[in-house]
């Protein structure tokens, strides 16, 4: 039977969270963080965080980029905001609450959007893979990094049976690699540049996309 997962439902859980976040999820996740936050370096700029969380990334970022903080959890947005005040991280422009489903920012807004640990807790990770290319601008880059479900064997059989619990904690811990595939093949304006598997346990990865310039309009030559 298909796991059906709400916003509000996501949102309840990483309230729940929130109080215990860092110590559970911190050191875990570290140096996936880092590669990130590293991939998203390379093109900088104007940066969107996307599911932001506690905000543990923002201190990593260059003192030259800015960046934004969007998640759907006050109260972990809230953690953010104390860690933006206490490490006086000035290049922060806004921490806010928003879904990743509909993003409230023009079109082409940022050099780069980065989603740690997120798409596998959105309800429709495609229609949040969407707004990351609208939002972004050509030549831009898109930064993820998430966990890839395995699609048979025992490991896949044990990331279904878990699905009834971990979607009340706020994640799937079945999401196939093609469903990425599926998503990158009908959509022309983005390009797969880099897919790598991230500690711990390579159970993760760091998935870098380019947004593609925009076709140029023909130019006809002028017949001499
Ligand atoms: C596993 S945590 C990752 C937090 C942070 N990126 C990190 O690396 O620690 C997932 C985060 O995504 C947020 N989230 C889940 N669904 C969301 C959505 N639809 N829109 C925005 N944020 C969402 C959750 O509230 C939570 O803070």
């Amino acid at each position: 039977m298909a796991i059906v997962m709400s916003a509000d439902g996501v949102a309840e859980a990483y309230g729940r969270w929130a109080p215990v976040y860092d110590l559970v999820f911190g050191p875990v996740f570290r140096r996936g963080r880092a590669a990130a936050v590293d991939a998203a370096e390379i093109t900088g700029g104007r940066i969107l965080e996307v599911g932001v969380g506690t905000g543990l990334s923002l201190g990593s970022y260059s003192k030259h980029s800015r960046v934004v903080g969007i998640d759907i959890s006050q109260p972990m947005l809230e953690k953010a905001r104390e860690r933006v005040r206490n490490q006086k991280l000035d290049n922060v422009e806004a921490i806010t609450v928003m879904d990743a489903e509909r993003l409230d920012y023009p079109d082409a807004s940022f050099d780069v959007v980065v989603a740690q640990y997120v798409v596998t807790a959105i309800p429709n990770p495609e229609r949040a893979l969407d707004e990351f290319v609208r939002v972004v601008r050509p030549g831009g880059a898109i930064i993820i990094t998430t966990r890839i479900g395995a699609e048979t064997g025992l490991r896949g059989t044990i990331e279904k049976l878990l699905m009834p619990i971990t979607s009340r904690l706020g994640f799937r811990t079945e999401f196939s690699w093609a469903r990425y595939e599926d998503w990158l093949r009908t959509s022309p304006k983005v390009s797969l540049l880099e897919k790598r598997a991230l500690p711990p346990l390579g159970h993760f990865s760091l998935i870098r996309i380019a947004r593609l310039p925009d076709a140029q309009p023909e130019t006809h030559q002028k017949d001499r």
